[in-house]
């Protein structure tokens, strides 16, 4: 079953906000990537805040707050699909990108199940919607196919991954929709 953004909009608490992340972010980040990843995927601050800020005009990653408290967070930025993403290596800015690469969704696990991770994912697909980018590729890591699968993503058969992404990492992909139409409301 894929899951729907619109249903997902209804279970955010009211205390729960959505906004631009920005590398006064990076302490809280640190910290929640540690809270979800093994250590050997964990990227520095300042590979992450280059991947923040190393994007065209405009460009937002996205942060979910309770309060003061990062609850989520979803880097995302345009990419040019013939280059193989690479894990904890600063992001310079590309040009001439055809796709979106939605490089990291974490939620902190007190966060979980709220449908965060598919509303971050909504808006960074709305702004790479906008920007004319025709498709989105990941990389699913940690058993994270599944998650993935159910937002209508599916494994590119050739797709290799740097090996630093771990030996299950799976490129994904799936078509992103001219503005104005639906996006992730494919049940
Ligand atoms: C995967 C992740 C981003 C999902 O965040 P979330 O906000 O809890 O997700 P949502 O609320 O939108 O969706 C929750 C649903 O996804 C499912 N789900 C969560 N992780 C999953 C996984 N690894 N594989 C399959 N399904 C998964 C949950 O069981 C839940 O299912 P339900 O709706 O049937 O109860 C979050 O669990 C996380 O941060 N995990 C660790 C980091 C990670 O693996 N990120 C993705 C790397 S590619």
């Amino acid at each position: 079953m894929m899951m729907s953004t619109e249903n997902c909009s209804q279970v955010r608490a009211p205390s729960i906000g959505m906004r631009a992340l920005h590398v006064d972010d990076l302490p809280q980040m640190l910290a929640l990537q540690a809270s979800v990843y093994p250590p050997a995927l964990l990227e520095s601050a300042q590979v992450l805040a280059s991947k923040i800020g190393a994007v065209p005009a405009g460009w937002t990653s996205l942060a979910a707050t309770d309060g003061n408290t990062l609850c989520a967070y979803a880097l995302g930025y345009p990419w040019r699909s013939e280059l193989q993403p690479c894990w904890n290596r600063p992001l310079a800015l590309q040009h001439d990108c055809d796709v979106l690469y939605l490089h990291d969704v974490a939620v902190s696990p007190a966060y979980a199940g709220r449908g965060l991770a598919n509303e971050l994912v909504s808006q960074l697909m709305r702004q790479g919607q906008q920007l004319g980018l025709s498709r989105a590729i990941l990389i699913a890591v940690e058993g994270a196919q599944g998650y993935w699968s159910r937002l209508g993503f599916v494994a590119i058969p050739t797709g290799s991954t740097d090996p630093a992404f771990g030996g299950d990492a799976v490129l994904m992909q799936r078509e992103l929709a001219p503005p104005g139409s639906m996006l992730l409301d494919t049940a």
